[in-house]
């Protein structure tokens, strides 16, 4: 199923709305957001981590590949009547970044759908202002049971490689630490797999 078929359905998980919640009070406890902050939210899925952020921002764009993942942010931005919200239909990793800059990059749980996912830190490095933040909420290295075999995606990130790689690319005060829990499997055999907060800044 694609997250084009999967968007209308997406907020009726409380799972994935807790998650949403407690790492955006994660960030916002972790770094300076004031009203003057642009945000970035990219792979936004339903947008759930971006809406939540939004009282503590400025202007927040909502970025996602997904077509149907953003018809269900354009609703809410309608409904909800937001002025400094909007979305962007973007894949960095096929189309040219947009001409702008931001003071926050966040995203949750999609650097480990993308192939080239260093190629994608890059990216988010030329679209930081400098002193901006970049926050990354994913998995933590698991044996590939999350998604199953097909999956082509990475198996989760091991903490001091990732680590590395944004030292490599430019970045400093580099933070990781656990802020959720994402359990699947069945009652019999429960599977638990860490999601970890990665706050860092561009110099
Ligand atoms: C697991 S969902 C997470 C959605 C949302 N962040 C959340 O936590 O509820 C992954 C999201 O990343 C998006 N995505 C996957 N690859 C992408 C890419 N290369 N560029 C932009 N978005 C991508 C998908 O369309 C999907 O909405």
């Amino acid at each position: 199923m694609s997250f084009d078929d999967k968007a209308t359905c997406w907020d009726t998980d409380p799972k994935k709305l807790e998650r949403a919640e407690v790492v955006s009070a994660a960030i916002r406890e972790q770094v300076l957001l004031t009203p003057a902050t642009r945000a970035l939210e990219y792979g936004c899925g339903t947008g759930l981590l971006g809406f939540a952020l939004r009282p503590a921002v400025g202007e927040l764009v909502l970025a996602d590949s997904s077509e149907g993942m953003l018809e269900v942010v354009e609703q809410k931005i309608t409904d909800g009547d937001f002025d400094q919200v909007r979305t962007l239909h973007l894949d960095l990793c096929a189309d040219p970044a947009p001409n702008e800059c931001f003071d926050l990059i966040c995203s949750l749980m999609t650097l480990h759908h993308v192939p080239d996912y260093q190629g994608l830190l890059r990216s988010f490095y030329q679209l930081l202002n400098p002193g901006g933040h970049l926050c990354i909420a994913d998995l933590d290295a698991e044996d590939g049971s999350f998604h199953g075999a097909d999956f082509t995606g990475q198996r989760g990130f091991d903490r001091q490689e990732f680590k590395h790689i944004l030292t490599s690319l430019g970045f400093d005060h580099i933070d990781i630490t656990t802020v959720f829990e994402v359990e699947r499997g069945t009652a019999e055999v429960p599977r638990r797999y860490p999601v970890f907060l990665m706050v860092c800044r561009r110099p």
